[in-house]
């Protein structure tokens, strides 16, 4: 028995109920982000981007999740759709969680989609290219360790408490039967910097995101008899306000803004490259994935010394 091939079908998502962390958008990189590509201004961050993709195509609400409520009302605002709704929430706070759950529970009762995207970068420290030991030393033991402690706070602790607190709201999506035969599903946005060798964002976020990918990993099996299922996103580099200009002012989604020795696309990600495997994993489309990672990097891992 099959259902439709075309892709208006494959791909749609209408009528689910999402949830995304990060929905809004906002200021990913510290002050002190030490990326080496001098990225200033945002265009758009990822999780806004996604909101965006679920609302436009026709879902029946998404939540979007935020510490900052004035930046979670200007992006519903800006999506300029009623099925956005804006819940202020710390993902670091369990309280701040259980009443975001509460709210959504009481306003439609379940989710079909809970994307973790939420995430901060840094801490600073890198060391000058010929550095000597003493100085790498230095460099490295100067990066506070609260600082180190708290990205993984909010990149893999948070995470993990973000799906724990929805839990409850995804079974009950498990009675929708349009979504997926009634299999919800969590997705988190980690990252290629899971993978590769090359430290570019700092230790802390590198190896933090490592333990988000093999946290999805570790609940796609454990979420096995709750017909819970468990996907990761993994992006490259993408021009949000860690990454929104480029190296010598160029617009680092231009083909020909990075060599092809860094990323071998040649440019930064843009809204399709993040839209595209968002929809394919909310969708019929991908319903058969469960445990996997979709990496979206423009072929970044493949000119890295990476693990994947
Ligand atoms: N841009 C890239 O190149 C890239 C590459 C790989 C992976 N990623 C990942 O993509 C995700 C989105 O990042 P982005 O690049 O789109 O940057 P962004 O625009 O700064 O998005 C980060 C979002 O996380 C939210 N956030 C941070 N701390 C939070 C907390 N404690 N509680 C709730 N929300 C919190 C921020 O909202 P508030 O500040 O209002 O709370 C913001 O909306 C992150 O997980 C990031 O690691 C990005």
């Amino acid at each position: 028995m099959s259902g439709s091939l075309l892709a208006s079908d494959l791909f749609d998502v209408k009528g689910i109920v999402a949830v995304v962390t990060g929905g809004g958008s906002g200021t990913w990189c510290t002050p002190s982000c030490f990326c080496p590509y001098k990225l200033t201004n945002s265009p758009i961050g990822l999780g806004l981007l996604i909101a965006r993709a679920l609302a436009v195509n026709g879902a029946k609400k998404v939540f979007i999740l935020g510490r900052r409520k004035n930046v979670l009302e200007d992006a519903a605002r800006d999506i300029g759709l009623d099925n956005v709704v804006p819940v202020q929430c710390d993902i670091t706070n369990q309280q701040d969680l259980k009443t975001a759950v509460t709210l959504i529970e009481k306003d439609v009762g379940y989710i079909n989609l809970l994307v973790a995207n939420s995430g901060i970068g840094g801490p600073s420290g890198s060391a000058p290219p010929q550095a000597s030991i003493s100085q790498v030393q230095d460099v490295l033991f100067n990066i506070p360790m609260d600082e180190f402690t708290n990205t993984f706070h909010v990149n893999s602790t948070g995470v993990f408490y973000t799906i724990v607190a929805f839990l409850s709201l995804l079974d009950a999506g498990n009675n929708d039967k349009t979504y997926q035969n009634g299999r919800s599903q969590v997705i988190a946005t980690s990252s290629i910097g899971g993978f590769h060798r090359k430290i570019t964002a700092g230790f802390a976020y590198s190896i933090s995101k490592a333990a988000t990918t093999m946290l999805m990993k570790v609940l796609a099996t454990y979420l096995v008899p709750y017909r819970i299922r468990a996907n990761i996103i993994c992006p490259g580099i993408f021009p949000t306000d860690l990454t929104a200009s480029l190296i010598d002012e160029k617009d680092s989604t231009e083909e020909g803004a990075f060599p092809l020795d860094q990323i071998p696309a040649e440019r930064a990600g843009l809204p399709e490259d993040i839209a595209g495997p968002l929809l394919y994993l909310a969708s019929r489309a991908g319903a058969y994935c469960n445990g996997n990672c979709v990496i979206t990097d423009g072929g970044r891992l493949s000119v890295l010394p990476a693990t994947y």
